[in-house]
């Protein structure tokens, strides 16, 4: 491999298979914590947050469907199949937490009255178009109690323009609102004033 591509895999690794993530190492502490997962794909973030986290309930939010607004999709995704295998997957991988964990299978912006108000903490994965991730945090901010935490993943368009929405609806948010925008790559977080 060229040295271009060996940098590219390795942080493409980092951004995907390091567990835990800065969010759960570093953005969020507590104890019997009551959160949300937007975007939930396979589990792995979710089984990450089970594990490092001392949780009471996790929200797991995804419809584990293609839609017509998710552009990204079909160039990750490529089809419902692979969704549906995907869920099949997160719900063998989070099945030892049935305790703790509550499934919506919906897009998060329909998903929101389904959370309680007060919560802890949010992570933001689901969509990344601009628009998106703006009405997620939209959604979910008023959510999260003083002192919680939102925050998500892919805070990261360097080599890649891929996640240029998350950069600009996450700085866009933190500087309207004049909150502290926490990075540590490659996730985001702003705990609540
Ligand atoms: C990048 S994956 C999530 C990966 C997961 N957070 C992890 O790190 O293990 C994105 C997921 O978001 C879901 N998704 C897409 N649009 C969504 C929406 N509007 N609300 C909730 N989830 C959505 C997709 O179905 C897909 O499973």
């Amino acid at each position: 491999m060229t040295d271009d591509k060996v940098i590219v895999t390795m942080l493409s690794d980092l951004k995907h298979r390091v567990f835990p993530r800065p969010f759960e190492r570093l953005g969020v502490t507590g104890r019997g914590l009551v959160g949300v997962e937007i975007g939930v794909h396979k589990g792995e973030h979710a089984e990450s947050l089970l594990s490092y986290l001392d949780i009471k309930t996790l929200y797991l939010v995804d419809p584990y469907a293609l839609y017509a607004e998710y552009e990204e999709s079909r160039s990750h995704y490529g089809d419902d199949d692979s969704l549906d295998l995907a869920k099949a997957e997160a719900m063998g991988r989070l099945a030892p937490n049935a305790g703790k964990i509550s499934w919506v299978f919906k897009r998060s912006v329909d998903a929101a009255t389904e959370i309680p108000d007060g919560i802890d903490f949010v992570y933001v994965d689901g969509d990344h178009e601009e628009s998106s991730v703006r009405a997620d945090i939209a959604s979910f901010y008023p959510k999260v109690r003083s002192g919680g935490v939102i925050g998500g993943h892919d805070f990261y368009n360097g080599f890649t323009r891929q996640h240029d929405g998350v950069v600009r609806a996450v700085s866009q948010f933190a500087v309207r609102n004049d909150v502290t925008l926490q990075v540590e790559l490659p996730d985001w977080w702003i705990q609540k004033p």
